[in-house]
Protein backbone atom coordinates (compact mmCIF):
# COMPACT_ATOMS: atom_id res chain seq x y z
CA UNK A 1 0.00 0.00 0.00
CA UNK A 2 1.02 3.77 -0.13
CA UNK A 3 0.69 5.80 2.51
CA UNK A 4 1.71 9.89 2.33
CA UNK A 5 2.88 11.69 5.37
CA UNK A 6 1.92 15.32 5.19
CA UNK A 7 3.63 17.98 7.76
CA UNK A 8 2.71 21.59 7.70
CA UNK A 9 3.72 24.90 8.26
CA UNK A 10 6.97 25.26 10.61
CA UNK A 11 7.38 21.58 11.22
CA UNK A 12 10.57 21.93 8.37
CA UNK A 13 12.00 23.76 11.54
CA UNK A 14 11.99 20.57 13.96
CA UNK A 15 15.12 19.97 15.75
CA UNK A 16 15.68 23.50 16.45
CA UNK A 17 12.10 24.76 17.07
CA UNK A 18 10.94 25.37 20.54
CA UNK A 19 13.10 21.88 21.96
CA UNK A 20 11.51 21.98 24.13
CA UNK A 21 7.85 21.74 23.24
CA UNK A 22 8.48 19.52 20.11
CA UNK A 23 11.71 17.84 20.95
CA UNK A 24 14.82 17.62 19.67
CA UNK A 25 14.36 15.13 16.15
CA UNK A 26 14.54 16.50 13.30
CA UNK A 27 12.00 16.48 10.28
CA UNK A 28 14.21 14.35 8.33
CA UNK A 29 14.84 11.85 11.25
CA UNK A 30 11.28 11.35 11.14
CA UNK A 31 10.45 11.12 7.35
CA UNK A 32 13.63 8.58 7.76
CA UNK A 33 12.34 5.95 10.39
CA UNK A 34 8.67 6.17 8.99
CA UNK A 35 10.13 5.48 5.13
CA UNK A 36 12.40 2.08 7.05
CA UNK A 37 9.21 0.99 8.65
CA UNK A 38 7.25 1.01 5.95
CA UNK A 39 9.39 -0.37 3.55
CA UNK A 40 10.22 -3.27 6.11
CA UNK A 41 6.63 -4.33 5.89
CA UNK A 42 6.93 -3.94 2.20
CA UNK A 43 4.67 -0.75 1.70
CA UNK A 44 5.81 2.78 0.03
CA UNK A 45 5.81 6.08 2.02
CA UNK A 46 5.58 9.22 0.68
CA UNK A 47 6.37 12.23 2.54
CA UNK A 48 6.10 16.37 2.22
CA UNK A 49 6.05 19.03 4.43
CA UNK A 50 4.88 23.04 3.53
CA UNK A 51 4.52 26.27 4.53
CA UNK A 52 1.76 26.69 2.25
CA UNK A 53 -2.23 25.67 3.11
CA UNK A 54 -2.86 25.77 -1.17
CA UNK A 55 0.50 23.17 -1.43
CA UNK A 56 -0.76 20.93 1.12
CA UNK A 57 -4.29 20.80 -0.38
CA UNK A 58 -2.92 20.39 -3.86
CA UNK A 59 -0.60 17.60 -2.02
CA UNK A 60 -4.03 16.33 -0.87
CA UNK A 61 -6.23 16.11 -4.73
CA UNK A 62 -3.37 14.66 -5.96
CA UNK A 63 -3.00 11.73 -3.54
CA UNK A 64 -6.73 10.54 -5.20
CA UNK A 65 -4.85 10.00 -8.93
CA UNK A 66 -1.60 8.26 -7.20
CA UNK A 67 -3.59 5.18 -5.11
CA UNK A 68 -2.49 6.22 -1.67
CA UNK A 69 -4.45 4.07 0.47
CA UNK A 70 -3.95 6.57 4.01
CA UNK A 71 -2.55 9.61 4.97
CA UNK A 72 -0.74 10.43 8.30
CA UNK A 73 -1.14 14.44 8.81
CA UNK A 74 0.02 16.88 11.39
CA UNK A 75 -1.38 20.12 10.00
CA UNK A 76 0.84 22.11 12.50
CA UNK A 77 -0.89 25.82 12.83
CA UNK A 78 -3.27 25.21 10.25
CA UNK A 79 -4.85 22.37 12.81
CA UNK A 80 -6.80 25.67 14.38
CA UNK A 81 -7.62 27.34 11.30
CA UNK A 82 -8.06 25.53 7.86
CA UNK A 83 -11.57 24.67 6.87
CA UNK A 84 -9.89 24.17 3.63
CA UNK A 85 -7.61 21.67 4.18
CA UNK A 86 -10.25 20.02 5.53
CA UNK A 87 -12.45 19.86 2.76
CA UNK A 88 -9.65 18.31 0.71
CA UNK A 89 -9.23 15.68 2.99
CA UNK A 90 -12.93 15.06 3.12
CA UNK A 91 -13.26 15.65 -0.54
CA UNK A 92 -10.77 12.87 -1.12
CA UNK A 93 -12.12 10.43 1.14
CA UNK A 94 -8.79 8.59 1.91
CA UNK A 95 -8.71 7.85 5.82
CA UNK A 96 -6.09 9.96 7.67
CA UNK A 97 -4.91 10.20 11.18
CA UNK A 98 -4.22 13.32 12.69
CA UNK A 99 -0.88 13.46 14.70
CA UNK A 100 0.64 16.50 16.90
CA UNK A 101 3.91 16.22 18.52
CA UNK A 102 2.49 18.06 22.00
CA UNK A 103 -0.09 17.67 24.15
CA UNK A 104 -2.46 20.54 22.37
CA UNK A 105 -5.29 19.94 25.29
CA UNK A 106 -2.87 21.05 27.72
CA UNK A 107 -1.59 24.68 25.90
CA UNK A 108 -3.48 27.52 24.90
CA UNK A 109 -7.47 27.57 24.35
CA UNK A 110 -7.00 28.52 20.30
CA UNK A 111 -4.89 24.91 20.52
CA UNK A 112 -8.08 22.55 22.06
CA UNK A 113 -9.74 23.23 18.59
CA UNK A 114 -9.17 20.74 15.50
CA UNK A 115 -10.99 21.47 12.39
CA UNK A 116 -10.08 17.64 11.28
CA UNK A 117 -10.58 15.48 14.75
CA UNK A 118 -13.61 14.85 13.84
CA UNK A 119 -13.09 13.35 10.45
CA UNK A 120 -9.57 11.94 11.25
CA UNK A 121 -9.53 7.68 11.73
CA UNK A 122 -7.85 8.55 14.75
CA UNK A 123 -5.85 11.43 16.86
CA UNK A 124 -2.32 10.67 18.19
CA UNK A 125 -1.28 13.82 20.09
CA UNK A 126 1.32 14.41 23.31
CA UNK A 127 3.53 11.62 22.36
CA UNK A 128 6.48 13.59 20.60
CA UNK A 129 7.85 12.24 17.49
CA UNK A 130 7.18 8.63 17.90
CA UNK A 131 3.67 9.60 18.13
CA UNK A 132 3.69 9.18 13.58
CA UNK A 133 5.35 6.02 14.61
CA UNK A 134 2.58 5.21 16.64
CA UNK A 135 0.62 6.58 13.91
CA UNK A 136 1.79 4.67 11.11
CA UNK A 137 1.72 1.35 12.57
CA UNK A 138 -2.34 2.08 13.24
CA UNK A 139 -2.28 2.70 9.34
CA UNK A 140 -0.48 -0.35 8.88
CA UNK A 141 -2.59 -2.55 10.80
CA UNK A 142 -5.74 -1.27 9.66
CA UNK A 143 -4.18 -1.78 5.51
CA UNK A 144 -3.21 -5.29 6.18
CA UNK A 145 -6.46 -6.39 7.47
CA UNK A 146 -8.37 -5.24 4.30
C1 LIG B 1 1.45 20.99 16.44
C2 LIG B 1 0.55 21.76 17.42
C3 LIG B 1 0.00 23.01 16.78
O1 LIG B 1 -0.83 23.72 17.71
C4 LIG B 1 1.13 23.93 16.36
O2 LIG B 1 0.62 25.06 15.68
C5 LIG B 1 2.17 23.25 15.54
C6 LIG B 1 2.54 21.86 15.86
C7 LIG B 1 2.16 19.79 17.13
O3 LIG B 1 2.66 18.93 16.39
O4 LIG B 1 2.25 19.73 18.36
O5 LIG B 1 2.78 23.85 14.67
O6 LIG B 1 0.64 20.47 15.39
Amino acid sequence: ATILVLHGPNLNLLGEREPAIYGGTTLSDINTRLEDLARARGHHLLTMQSNAEYELIERVHDARHEGVNFIVINPAAFTHTSVALRDALAAVDIPFIEVHLSNVHARETFRHHSYFSDLARGVICGLGARGYEFALEAALADLEQH
